[in-house]
C-alpha cells in the first residue's frame, strides 16, 4: 500500500472554503480545522500543479483564537468549518474573504448582520448513506467517505429529534426499499413545525425554504426598507422559489419565476432561467401580461447567473437586489456590468459554523 506523504505547514491565512493556507516554498498547501499562525504536520491526500491538499496530523503551534469545538463530531464532519475557534474569528474570516472577492469592484463598506445564533439553527438536512457499511452521515467530497453524526449541532431541535429516532438502532435503515441503491440520500425537513423525512428525492423537498428562519427575516427586512424608495415598481423576481423575497416588498404588480411551480399567490410563471432561450421567453411572458419591471430580485443557485449583465440590458430595471449564497458567481455576474452602480452590499450569516453565508447586492441603474 502507498504511504501518504507527511509534511509540515505554517499557516498564514484563511480561504474562502474555511481553510487554512500555508505557503511552503513552492507549494501551496490547504489544511482544513487548522488556524492562522499554527504550525504542525498535515497528512496530503491530493495534489496537483504546485497545490496540495491534507488534513492537519499535529499541531506544535497553537493559535491563541483555538478553542474546544462544541461538537463532538467537528474533526471528522465535511459540513462544519469554524468550530475550533470564536464565532467573532469566523465572522472576521468571512467578511475578510468577501472584501478581498469584492476588491476588483467599486463598492461601499461591507455591512455585516451576524447570525442569531450560532447552532441549532437548520431546518434542513440532507444525510448521505451506504447500506453496506450501514453509515449515514455527512458525505466527503475529498474521498467520499461517510462521517456520522448523530449528535450535530447545527440541525434546529425538531431536526435534531428526528436524527436521533433515526440513528437509534439504525431506524434510518427501514427507510430504504428494496428498489432503493445501495448508496443514497436522506433529507429531513422542518415544514412549519413538522417534520418530514424524503429518500432519494431531490434536494429541498415539499418546496425551497430558506434554512435558518430568523435570517431569512432579518435578510427581508432589509428588501423591505430598500424597496420602500420605490412606492410602485413593477417587480420581477427571478429565482423566486414561493415568492419568499418579495412578498412584502412594494410593488404594483409582481411576477415571479422559477423553475418548480409553487404557491404563490401573484402570477407565477415555470421557467428554466437557465435555458438558452429563457431571456427571450420571459421577454414575450412579459409583453403578454404586459409587465415592465423597474425593479428585480434576483436570488439564484451557487452556480449565479452568468448572462445577468444580458438580463439587464434588456429588462432595464432601476433597482436590483441580487441575493447570493456564493460570492465566488456573484462577482463573476457583477464584473461585467454597465449601467449599474452597487449602492450597498450586505452579509448575512445563515450558515454559522460552515464558510458558507449569504452576500445581498443592491445595484442602481446609472
Ligand atoms: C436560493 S433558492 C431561492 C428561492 C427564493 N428566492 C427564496 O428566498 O426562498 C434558488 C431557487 O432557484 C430555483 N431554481 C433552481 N434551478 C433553476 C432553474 N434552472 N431555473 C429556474 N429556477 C431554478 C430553485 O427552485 C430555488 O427556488
Amino acid at each position: 500500500m502507498q504511504q501518504k506523504s507527511v509534511v509540515t505547514f505554517k499557516i498564514q491565512s484563511m480561504d474562502s472554503l474555511g481553510q487554512g493556507v500555508s505557503k511552503e516554498s513552492d507549494k501551496i498547501t490547504f489544511i482544513p480545522k487548522t488556524l492562522p499562525d499554527e504550525t504542525g504536520m498535515a497528512e496530503i491526500h491530493a495534489a496537483k500543479k504546485g497545490v496540495q491538499f491534507g488534513s492537519l496530523k499535529s499541531l506544535s503551534t497553537t493559535s491563541p483564537h483555538r478553542i474546544n469545538p462544541l461538537c463532538e463530531h467537528f474533526q471528522h464532519c465535511p459540513s462544519c468549518h469554524y468550530l475550533h475557534t470564536s464565532y467573532e474569528e469566523e465572522l472576521r474570516f468571512k467578511t475578510k474573504n468577501l472584501e478581498k472577492l469584492f476588491h476588483k469592484l467599486e463598492h461601499p463598506e461591507i455591512q455585516v448582520t451576524p447570525a442569531a445564533r450560532r447552532l441549532g439553527y437548520r431546518n434542513r438536512l440532507q444525510l448521505h448513506y451506504d447500506l453496506r457499511s450501514k453509515k449515514l452521515g455527512m458525505l466527503d467530497p475529498k474521498d467520499h467517505k461517510i462521517a456520522p453524526i448523530p449528535h450535530c449541532l447545527i440541525a434546529n431541535s425538531r431536526v435534531s429529534e428526528e436524527m436521533k429516532r433515526l440513528y437509534d438502532n439504525q431506524t434510518w435503515t427501514e427507510l430504504i426499499d428494496r428498489t432503493s441503491p445501495d448508496r443514497g440520500h436522506i433529507e429531513i425537513y422542518d415544514h412549519d413545525g413538522e417534520v418530514k423525512v424524503s429518500v432519494n428525492r431531490p434536494y429541498a423537498q415539499g418546496g425551497f425554504t430558506q434554512v435558518f428562519e430568523e435570517m431569512n427575516q432579518l435578510m427581508k427586512e432589509k428588501l423591505q426598507h430598500w424597496s420602500k424608495t420605490f412606492p410602485s415598481s413593477d417587480l420581477l423576481d427571478l429565482f423566486a422559489g414561493n415568492g419568499n423575497l418579495s412578498q412584502d416588498l412594494n410593488h404594483s404588480r409582481r411576477l415571479c419565476i422559477d423553475f418548480y411551480p409553487a404557491k404563490v399567490q401573484d402570477p407565477f410563471l415555470s421557467q428554466d432561467l437557465y435555458a438558452h432561450d429563457a431571456l427571450s421567453k420571459v421577454l414575450s411572458h412579459l409583453r403578454q401580461i404586459p409587465l415592465r419591471p423597474t425593479s428585480l430580485v434576483v436570488d439564484p443557485p451557487r452556480s449565479g447567473l452568468k448572462n445577468l449583465s444580458e438580463w439587464l440590458e434588456q429588462l432595464r430595471p432601476l433597482d436590483v437586489a441580487y441575493v447570493s449564497c456564493d460570492p465566488h458567481t456573484l462577482v463573476r455576474d457583477l464584473i461585467p456590468l454597465k449601467n449599474y452602480s452597487i449602492s450597498d452590499i450586505h452579509l448575512f450569516d445563515f450558515f454559522p459554523s460552515t464558510f458558507h453565508f449569504e452576500t445581498v447586492v443592491f445595484l442602481k441603474r446609472n
